[in-house]
């Protein structure tokens, strides 16, 4: 007769799982003071109680039809403490003689087949392996729980919204508030690729579009290069509509025109010029006197 599990056992592992199904839907340990999940528990325990009392009885009655010899083997064995138990079952040995029994009726070479059993533990990971497969594929097929998409969603959805918050509470940057700022050259050099290289470079060293890094402007609306490159990217030129009025249009949103212009300040008055010879484009308009920002 086999030896049952201790209930203490039983109910180490129900807590356990317990709190990985509570844990993957709750997404937190919130649970932990939430009376639903102490009413399960206390339920749970109750339940594996039961079982154990009815196993308890069917084992006596078992008991009572054993030979004498079965019987004292199964008390003797029963007073091995039940990690040890456990322990022997998952690692040991089969004797000779049980080989014997369970020696698959076919070989080659002198190699013989056994039909072991599976472990125990092997057993577990396997069933709970195919329980939580079960639940997860009908919690992705069917509901929004931790799915991926669903939840890309909601965050994009956030994320605009709290774009949307800080624009209403950020005023709009014009011509006027723009500022030039060094933390912003990296950023603007981005948009700057994005939006004005196919004209201009990346550099800005010119093509279809003046070379930005010469001293000499065809337009200079403003008195500051700065305020020269916001007002030439928000209105475009006057004269060549190839040079469209990239914040007028809203293509480009003042805040991104401020950083943009960085760049091009950076460009122009903290790197050297790119000559004709090193493949800019051959200055056009007048030479520039720019006032200090
Ligand atoms: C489709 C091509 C094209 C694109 C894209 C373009 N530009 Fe231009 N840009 C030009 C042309 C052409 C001129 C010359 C305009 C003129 O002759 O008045 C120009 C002129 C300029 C000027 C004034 C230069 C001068 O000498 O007067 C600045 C500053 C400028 N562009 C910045 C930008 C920025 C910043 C962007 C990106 C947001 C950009 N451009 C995108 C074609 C372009």
């Amino acid at each position: 007769m086999k030896q049952r599990t201790p209930v203490f056992i039983n109910i180490l592992i129900i807590i356990g799982l317990l709190i990985v199904f509570y844990y993957l839907f709750v997404q937190s340990y919130e649970f932990l003071g939430s009376p639903y999940f102490w009413g399960t528990v206390v339920i749970s325990c109750i339940l594996a109680y039961i079982h154990s009392a009815i196993g308890d009885l069917i084992e006596n009655n078992k008991f009572k039809r054993l030979s004498p010899e079965e019987k004292a083997a199964y008390l003797a064995e029963k007073k091995t403490p039940y990690f040890t138990r456990l322990y022997n079952a998952a690692f040991k040995k089969q004797s000779a003689a049980e080989e014997k029994d369970i020696l698959i009726d076919h070989g080659f070479d002198g190699i013989m087949e056994l039909d072991n059993q599976l472990p125990k533990w092997w057993l577990g990971l396997f069933y709970f392996g195919t329980a939580f497969c079960i639940v997860y594929v009908a919690a992705f097929s069917f509901t929004n729980f931790a799915h991926p998409i669903s939840e890309y969603e909601q965050e994009y959805k956030e994320q605009l919204a709290s774009i949307e918050e800080y624009q209403k509470t950020q005023p709009p940057v014009t011509i006027e508030t723009a500022k030039y700022s060094a933390d912003n050259i990296a950023e603007g050099k981005e948009l700057f690729k994005t939006n004005c290289a196919s004209c201009h470079k990346e550099d800005g060293s010119g093509g279809i579009g003046p070379n930005l890094t010469d001293n000499f402007w065809i337009n200079q609306p403003e008195k500051t290069l700065f305020k020269n490159v916001f007002h030439m990217d928000w209105n475009g030129s006057p004269t060549n509509p190839a040079m469209r009025a990239f914040g007028k249009n809203g293509e480009v949103s003042g805040a991104e025109i401020e950083k943009i212009a960085a760049y091009v300040y950076h460009i122009n008055q903290e790197l050297p010029p790119v000559t004709p010879a090193q493949g800019g484009a051959a200055p056009q308009g007048t030479e520039a006197h720019w006032e200090k920002e």
